[in-house]
């Protein structure tokens, strides 16, 4: 296994937002590559610690080489100060419950995928790489890309193709995976990839700034690692494990998860959830969440030149009340 070829995104802004101190206690919920996590773990110091989860197995064997050729890291690790979890984030209050953790005084996820897991193609996450029609994250268990494509019915296809990956031509797309799964089942990413290719008119291929599967790749991934449903499993158990003052920073990289984050974020910092027509509230709940800036955080030129990735990165912070 190699070193990690991930390059962590806007990293001083999730450093300046998480506002952390020395010998306070953070949730990575994302390792990766880990860089996020240890720039936490140098902001909180030797009496703070850094809870990193992930999961993929994969991600945690490779940190943990890097563990074992620095001591400083090593001696961290045996001491506590970093402790690393192979969980999914929807868990998280289990995680917390498990590592001794009441309240944390950051929590930080830094969503989707890392360049390892695109670039391996045994994972089968990317369209530019053949490799089995797999995409779970946790390996453990759970359908595979390759069983949606070849087991939904057409209208679920185009149902998920246009609601998960925004792609206009959904139904016929899955029109056309459905006509060539009668023939044969599919199995590597690059036959998919071409499938969709020659569903979608040529001339908007060659309008589109994107490779044409890219929305289609898209939707499966979100699919098959239940994105949104863990997200929010996560939002939701974050917020009652945060110290007062505590604050959540989330990356995004698209659309439907930062609105996600942002509704979640807007219905925490209301309180109150009475239907309008209600005089006086009833439900008797009280705000969750601070506003700590109103739009999201995006990367600078520089950055984006540097790290392509972080075009598309969204980073919102709220602090609890
Ligand atoms: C963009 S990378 C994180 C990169 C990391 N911040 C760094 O600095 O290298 C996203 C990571 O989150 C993990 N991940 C995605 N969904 C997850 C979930 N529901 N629970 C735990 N880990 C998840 C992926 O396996 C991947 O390793």
């Amino acid at each position: 296994m190699d070193e990690t070829k991930h390059k962590a995104v806007l990293w001083h802004e999730a450093l300046d937002g998480l506002r952390l101190s020395r010998g306070d206690t953070v949730i990575d919920a994302t390792l990766g590559g880990g860089g996020h996590t240890l720039l936490f773990h140098s902001a909180v110091g030797k009496t703070g610690r850094v809870v990193s989860l992930d999961m993929d197995q994969a991600a945690i064997n490779r940190f943990l080489l890097r563990v074992k050729s620095e001591s400083g890291l090593a001696s961290a690790m045996e001491e506590g100060q970093l402790l690393l979890v192979h969980a999914n984030f929807a868990d998280i209050g289990d995680v917390a419950e498990d590592s001794g953790l009441v309240q944390v005084d950051a929590i930080f996820a830094d969503l989707g995928y890392s360049s390892d897991q695109i670039e391996d193609e045994s994972r089968g996450l990317s369209f530019l790489k053949d490799g089995p029609l797999d995409m779970r994250l946790d390996q453990r268990s759970g359908e595979t890309a390759a069983h949606i494509v070849n087991v939904w019915p057409e209208s679920s296809l185009a149902e998920l193709f246009f609601e998960m990956g925004d792609e206009e031509y959904a139904k016929s797309i899955a029109r056309a995976v459905v006509k060539v799964r009668k023939e044969h089942a599919f199995v590597k990413t690059l036959e998919l990839a071409e499938v969709v290719r020659q569903a979608i008119p040529a001339r908007v291929c060659l309008k589109r700034k994107t490779h044409p599967a890219t929305k289609v790749f898209q939707a499966l991934r979100i699919a098959v690692n239940d994105e949104y449903g863990n997200l929010e499993r996560f939002l939701e158990q974050s917020v009652h494990l945060l110290t007062p003052g505590g604050r959540l920073g989330v990356i995004s990289f698209h659309s439907g998860e930062d609105r996600i984050v942002k509704q979640f974020f807007r219905r925490m910092m209301k309180g109150c959830d009475c239907p309008p027509e209600f005089p006086v509230c009833v439900c008797q709940k009280t705000p969750k969440l601070k506003n700590v800036s109103r739009d999201p955080i995006v990367a600078t030129e520089r950055e984006v030149l540097e790290n392509p990735r972080s075009r598309s990165a969204k980073l919102r912070f709220a602090e609890r009340c």
